[in-house]
């Protein structure tokens, strides 16, 4: 089906203060792309839509780097399937701090999408991917298959179709989050997959207890994949912390990934 995609509206600027103290984090969603896409462009798995996303690093990855990105990759992808099955895909995914992912995509060519798959992250990463969908016929396309209309309507700084929605909102914000969802028509009756893959340590440990209490209240039914740092006081991971300080980059919720106890 032939369609096109309605330009965003960039009149609102609905960044806050706040906003400019996140750019480090945000900054982590290009580091996570650009590895899944270095490991994909060298075979550790299959994802043609990664390409239409994220540029090529020049920079070769090492290895235990393409290795650790294709473990959790591949594990958070089992669990997604064995949640698809079980519900018999009758069911909603909601993918927290989602930077570039293309789970939607891959789902979609695999015929197990969910009723509705969405997508939050901040609203200037947001505004990047919906960038991308709309100049790129190869992820606009499949939204549009499945949409009734043949306009997508590409709102500020939100997309929401028939099957994928994506949002810009602040995951600390839970008023607004959940605000924006409902306006997306997020069903709460639904079974509810919840992921948020290496996105909580950037929040305060107390700003993710909300979150997950949120979750727990607010669905009938619900699970949550969380994949996360551990063993943070490890030579590996100092590296990491004192890479990510430089960058302005704070996690604030390191010291609950100290170890496997401090996680629980
Ligand atoms: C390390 S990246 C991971 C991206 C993606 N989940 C992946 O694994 O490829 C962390 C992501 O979480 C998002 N994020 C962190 N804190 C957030 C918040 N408070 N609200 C919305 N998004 C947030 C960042 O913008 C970024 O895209």
């Amino acid at each position: 089906m032939a369609g096109s995609l309605r330009k965003p509206t960039l009149d609102s600027c609905p960044y806050s203060s706040s906003d400019t103290d996140d750019e480090g984090v945000r900054g982590t969603c290009e580091d996570a792309s650009i590895c899944k896409r270095f490991a994909v462009s060298i075979g550790y798995w299959n994802d043609p839509y990664i390409q239409h996303l994220v540029r090529l690093s020049k920079e070769r990855k090492a290895p235990e780097i393409n290795r650790g990105y294709f473990a959790r990759v591949h594990g958070i992808s089992q669990l997604i399937k064995a949640f698809l099955q079980k519900t018999e895909c009758h069911c909603q995914i909601i993918n927290l701090g989602a930077g570039m992912d293309t789970t939607f995509w891959i789902l979609k060519d695999q015929d197990l999408l969910p009723s509705k798959y969405f997508e939050v992250d901040f609203p200037v990463i947001v505004t990047r991917k919906l960038h991308s969908i709309k100049f790129k016929p190869l992820l606009s396309k499949p939204i549009l298959e499945l949409h009734s209309e043949d306009t997508l309507q590409i709102d500020g700084y939100t997309l929401d179709s028939k099957r994928y929605a994506v949002i810009g909102a602040d995951l600390r914000d839970l008023s607004e989050l959940e605000e924006k969802l409902k306006k997306c028509n997020m069903d709460t009756q639904l079974p509810t997959l919840l992921i948020t893959e290496c996105v909580l340590v950037y929040m305060t440990p107390e700003q993710s207890a909300n979150l997950i209490k949120w979750a727990a209240s607010v669905f009938g039914t619900a699970m949550f994949i969380n994949y996360e740092q551990v063993n943070m006081d490890d030579r590996f991971g100092q590296i990491m912390i004192e890479n990510l300080r430089r960058r302005q980059c704070d996690l604030a919720g390191v010291e609950t990934c100290k170890s496997l106890d401090s996680q629980v």
